[in-house]
């Protein structure tokens, strides 16, 4: 198997599960360093194994990416042990079950956007220095098919997944010369706990499993993807094209 990522150092968030987990998984495979972010400990270290036993290697870092209170903490316990960040793929979400927004609680609204969209764009922010160490930097901001389609009683999570493709556009317009990239990509529906928590009454077994969606991010945050810049990308059309 090829190895993109030898010698690189990608920070995967939602790394205990679903899609960032299958994500940490591959590139350990192809022989990445990964940080591996997610809030529950043993899951993460489920991730660990997987990725050691692939052939990569694996920080965990149990993290709350609503306690934006301590994103410094994070970072300076990174910095000096971190000499640079080659990709950062925001994976984290959580789907609870949707809601006309007339019935939806402030804090279920807030917390929607905490996590969907101020997370991913405070990360960005306080790994910067990590990222601009590299030689060239992939950032990817995962959306949903809300990016483009109207689906009613997703509000709080649609809007911020929607916003994520503003996000990604406006960090590269911000940062045009440097030799880092900002992404989002849509995976489609994958059969994760999220999917089987949002949508209850489908069938999982109709979606496709992460890991055959994994390899579409592994694609944009590979060098191969180095003129992909501030592009708003379907996982369905990277797969068919990288076949
Ligand atoms: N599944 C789908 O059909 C689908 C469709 C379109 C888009 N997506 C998007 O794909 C991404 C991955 O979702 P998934 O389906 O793989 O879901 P998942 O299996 O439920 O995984 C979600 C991950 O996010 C982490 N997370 C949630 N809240 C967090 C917090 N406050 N701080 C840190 N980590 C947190 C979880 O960590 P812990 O469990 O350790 O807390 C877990 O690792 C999400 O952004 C989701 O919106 C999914």
């Amino acid at each position: 198997m090829s190895k993109r990522f030898e010698n690189k150092i990608i920070m995967v968030t939602g790394a205990s599960s679903g899609l960032g987990r299958a994500i940490a998984q591959q590139l350990g495979a192809e022989g990445a360093s990964v940080i591996a972010l997610g809030r529950v400990t043993e899951a993460l270290e489920v991730t660990q194994t997987r990725i050691e036993e692939a052939g990569g290697r694996c920080l965990c870092i149990p993290f709350d990416l609503t306690e934006f209170d301590n994103y410094g903490k994070l970072f300076l316990a990174l910095k000096d042990q971190v000499p640079h960040l080659d990709g950062l793929a925001h994976c984290a979400g959580s789907l609870k079950r949707c809601a006309p927004m007339q019935h939806v609680k402030p804090d279920v609204f807030r917390g929607a956007l905490d996590i969907h969209l101020t997370a991913p764009n405070l990360l960005t922010q306080i790994m910067f220095p990590l990222l601009k160490r590299a030689e060239s930097a992939s950032i990817i901001f995962t959306t949903c098919d809300m990016i483009e389609e109207d689906q009613p009683n997703w509000h709080g999570y649609g809007l911020a997944k929607r916003a994520l493709g503003y996000a990604a556009a406006m960090w590269q317009a911000e940062h045009p010369s440097k030799p880092m990239r900002f992404n989002t990509i849509n995976p489609g529906r994958m059969r994760t706990r999220s999917f089987e928590r949002a949508y209850p009454g489908l069938s999982p077994a109709t979606v496709p499993v992460a890991a055959d969606i994994a390899p579409a991010f592994l694609q944009v945050l590979s060098d191969d993807a180095c003129e992909v810049r501030g592009q708003l990308l379907q996982a369905s059309d990277l797969l068919e094209t990288k076949n």
